[in-house]
């Protein structure tokens, strides 16, 4: 379905309950309407993600209380442009490696990123991937999709990914899921990593500071999914401090650019507290 106009009335049904996804599972369509409908708002900004697009007439799901949210929306576009420009490095650095999105939701980097020997993962919940499996078609015989619960032990062999000390390079994107997660799961997700990953390896992932934790209500976007968000790092020694292996490569802003106002209270919040507000890491492996 085409995006609302500003005069359309949402549906009081909550969306996860039309859609069967749970709160955390209907989060997805958020990215995915920035995605499908964000360049519309953001010119400059614009992903040519046709896949989006796609997708979402298909699921004829009602996504105009998203787009009202237009610093989400900024945020969204900006990150998967800033993930899609360090994967593409990775893939120079690393031809035949491995790119796996965990919590996958409906996104398409393939589309952008099958540099001709690197393989692809797409992996999230078993719901979300039936979902997946009926909307979006892989991309030819190194594109691969599979069921994973990341709060489930051993997902990395579960997943049967690259490791050990001569396996190929992977690397991990989180896109919109930590922040969902207690801090027991999250340390357990980066030790697994880390544990596993061969070396070059590197995980990516967007981070939302420890102060939205329990505020989800208030959310502009996420209060229409009753997803929660629990988990938020009070520094950013929790992204490194689960496993020797763990080394913080760079931090990234992705809100940069949208208004003025917002800028200097990006970098106030950074200055006072020592973690953005909301940004992306990239996490190496000191090997
Ligand atoms: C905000 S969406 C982000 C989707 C996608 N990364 C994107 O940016 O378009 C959060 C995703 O995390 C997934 N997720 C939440 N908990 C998960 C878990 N325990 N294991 C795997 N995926 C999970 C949800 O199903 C959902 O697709």
């Amino acid at each position: 379905m085409a995006f609302q106009s500003p005069e359309f009335t949402p549906d009081p049904e909550p969306l996860h309950q039309r859609q069967s996804l749970s709160p955390v599972e209907s989060t997805l369509l958020i990215p995915l309407a920035a995605r499908a409908h964000g360049e519309r708002l953001f010119p400059g900004m614009a992903l040519n993600d046709a896949s989006a697009a796609a997708t979402l007439a298909r699921l004829q799901a009602d996504v105009s209380c998203f787009l009202e949210d237009t610093l989400s929306v900024y945020g969204v576009l900006s990150r998967t442009r800033l993930i899609r420009e360090l994967a593409h490095d990775f893939f120079v650095r690393h031809p035949q490696g491995w790119g796996v999105n965990l919590g996958c939701g409906l996104s398409a980097y393939f589309q952008w990123l099958d540099q001709g020997r690197n393989h692809w993962l797409d992996a999230d919940l078993p719901h979300v991937m039936q979902l997946r499996h009926e909307l979006l078609p892989l991309l030819g015989p190194r594109h691969h999709q599979a069921s994973v619960d990341l709060c489930a032990p051993h997902w990395w062999q579960a997943l049967g990914l690259p490791q050990g000390a001569h396996g190929r390079p992977v690397l991990v994107i989180l896109e919109g899921v930590l922040m969902y997660f207690k801090a027991c799961e999250v340390e357990a997700v980066l030790r697994e990593f880390a544990t596993h990953a061969p070396p070059g390896s590197e995980l990516v992932c967007d981070t939302l500071s420890w102060m939205a934790m329990g505020a989800a209500a208030r959310h502009p976007s996420v209060c229409h999914t009753r997803a929660q968000f629990h988990w938020g790092p009070r520094c950013l020694a929790d992204f490194t401090r689960a496993h020797p292996r763990l080394h913080l490569k760079a931090e990234h802003p992705v809100l940069e650019g949208y208004h003025p106002a917002s800028d200097w209270m990006c970098a106030a919040f950074r200055a006072v507290w020592g973690v953005p507000v909301y940004g992306v890491v990239q996490l190496a492996l000191k090997d």
